[in-house]
């Protein structure tokens, strides 16, 4: 796959694994829907629990018990029909995060677990025969091998291989899978089988990459624009089979272990419940390459004063498949100061948990302002030492907001009316669900402000006078 735009350029900084944008035209037929949408899930939409996987509250030398059974962290979650018991002890990945949700494959019900990625349009699974899969114990500095390194250094166990000599329902297609992330590449073949979510959704006739050759320990549920001539991704043969009316789904990046909150991936639909005031709605700036949306400014304050850092008109990519809030250095350097963060040797920025209360971001998305605690952006504590969820892209004028800033909102993207919605999460949120299908445009979503405004290239956000 190409590394060809600009949406590129900033994810080769990036540790995590984005992918890059290739040009590609999506093409979609226009929707049917079915009549299975009418009768066997006449809401219209589909859930799906998502998990976090992170360290958090760690002391330094506790960052390195990935797996083991130190682990004390619980994750909430709501199980299945509103039950709000379902606590697990979750797994971490050093110094990293990702989202990542289960479902099993085939007809053998093969579980999976896969890192959910707006930044990227392919779904990928592990083949079983992956030559980098071991048998033996993963090693330590396994999460930085790259193509060429030693293989066959990952515990594949952990986030489960396809096997699909196992299953009587696959199918293998003809065409070579190949795609390439950041740091990350996978390569195998296509095929198709039966996806079945943990709710119990059957999904017939997916397909999907399969790959023997990864550096990767997981696959990926690619959410983005298609950008493969090849086959559709899985919210839009979701849409083609009458399971959601439309290829739009809801992200609620909940990280909230204390509390029986889930963290869920909604397709088709949005839950109501799970933002507080307004849910502005935006057109996606790009021409079917990316989720972004147009941002106009950034302002700090720190409860008496307000700060404008930048304004003008960048274009925003959100990517869960980024763990971080990423924007050019010029930018960035302004906040942290007023933040009072230091920067580490190894770049991360930290500063003490304490100073953070009362500092807000304020971002405006197209007139409509989204306020953002400072502490929102934390994604590891030490301690009183606070890391925050924010990287520079250096002198290139792209921004990227990752997990860091996702889990702040609630994030509703529309890829067949190339619209995103966005609201401010809402810090009271229970269990309790007030779920509705998409039907047409977001639902109760506004057009901000300057929802037909018209910016043009170059893209960017030009520092405060006296900055
Ligand atoms: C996915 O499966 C793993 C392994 O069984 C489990 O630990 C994890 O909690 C599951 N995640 C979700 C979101 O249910
Ligand atoms: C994995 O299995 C497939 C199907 O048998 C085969 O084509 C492929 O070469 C195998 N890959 C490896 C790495 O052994
Ligand atoms: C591989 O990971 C699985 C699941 O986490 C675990 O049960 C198993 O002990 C690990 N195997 C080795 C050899 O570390
Ligand atoms: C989007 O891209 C396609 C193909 O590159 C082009 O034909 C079309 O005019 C573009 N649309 C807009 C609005 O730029
Ligand atoms: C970066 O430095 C901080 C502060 O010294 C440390 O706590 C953290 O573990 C380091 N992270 C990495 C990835 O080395």
């Amino acid at each position: 796959m190409k590394l060809s735009t600009s949406a590129t350029i900033w994810s080769l900084l990036l540790i995590t694994e984005t992918l890059s944008y290739p040009t590609d035209l999506f093409s979609q037929s226009e929707p049917s829907i079915s009549s299975k949408l009418a009768s066997e899930n006449s809401k219209g939409y589909v859930k799906f629990p998502a998990q976090k996987r992170q360290i958090n509250e760690l002391s330094s030398d506790q960052e390195s018990t990935f797996g083991s059974s130190k682990s004390n962290i619980k994750l909430a979650r709501c199980d299945g029909d509103d039950d709000p018991d379902g606590y697990a002890g979750t797994y971490m990945r050093h110094d990293d995060s990702m989202y990542t949700v289960n479902f099993t494959i085939g007809s053998q019900n093969q579980p999976i677990t896969v890192q959910v990625d707006t930044g990227s349009a392919d779904f990928w699974i592990v083949d079983t025969n992956n030559s980098w899969c071991a048998e033996t114990s993963q090693g330590k500095g396994v999460y930085n091998l790259k193509p060429g390194d030693d293989a066959k250094s990952h515990n594949c166990s952990i986030y489960g291989t396809f096997q699909p000599g196992d299953s009587e329902t696959w199918v293998s297609h003809p065409e070579i899978f190949q795609v390439t992330y950041a740091t990350n590449s996978a390569s195998g073949r296509w095929g198709q089988d039966t996806v079945t979510l943990e709710n119990g959704v059957v999904i017939e006739k997916v397909d999907f990459g399969l790959s023997d050759k990864t550096n990767m320990r997981h696959g990926m549920l690619g959410l983005g624009y298609i950008t493969n001539d090849l086959y559709d991704n899985l919210p839009i043969i979701m849409k083609k089979q009458g399971l959601i009316h439309k290829n739009t789904y809801s992200l609620y990046l909940n990280e909230d272990y204390t509390t029986n909150r889930a963290a869920m991936l909604l397709f088709g639909g949005i839950d109501h419940s799970k933002y507080a005031g307004d849910l502005g709605l935006f057109p996606i700036a790009s021409n079917h390459t990316g989720l972004d949306v147009f941002l106009n400014g950034i302002s700090f304050s720190d409860g008496s004063l307000v700060t404008t850092i930048a304004s003008g008109s960048a274009r925003v990519l959100f990517d869960t498949g980024n763990g971080y809030t990423s924007m050019p250095k010029d930018i960035l350097q302004p906040i942290l100061d007023r933040i009072g963060a230091k920067t580490q040797p190894n770049g991360t920025f930290t500063a003490e948990c304490s100073s953070l209360d009362g500092l807000d971001l304020t971002f405006d998305f197209m007139g409509f302002d989204l306020t953002i605690p400072v502490s929102g952006f934390v994604v590891l504590r030490y301690g009183e030492s606070c890391k925050l969820g924010f990287t520079s892209t250096g002198e290139s004028n792209s921004f990227s907001f990752g997990d860091s800033f996702l889990k702040n909102v609630y994030f509703v993207a529309d890829l067949d009316d190339d619209e995103i919605a966005l609201g401010l999460l809402d810090a009271d949120a229970t269990c309790e669900e007030d779920l509705e299908a998409i039907v047409g445009h977001v639902p109760s979503a506004t057009p901000a402000p300057s929802y037909s405004a018209v910016y043009h290239a170059p893209y960017s956000l030009t520092l405060a006078s006296g900055l």
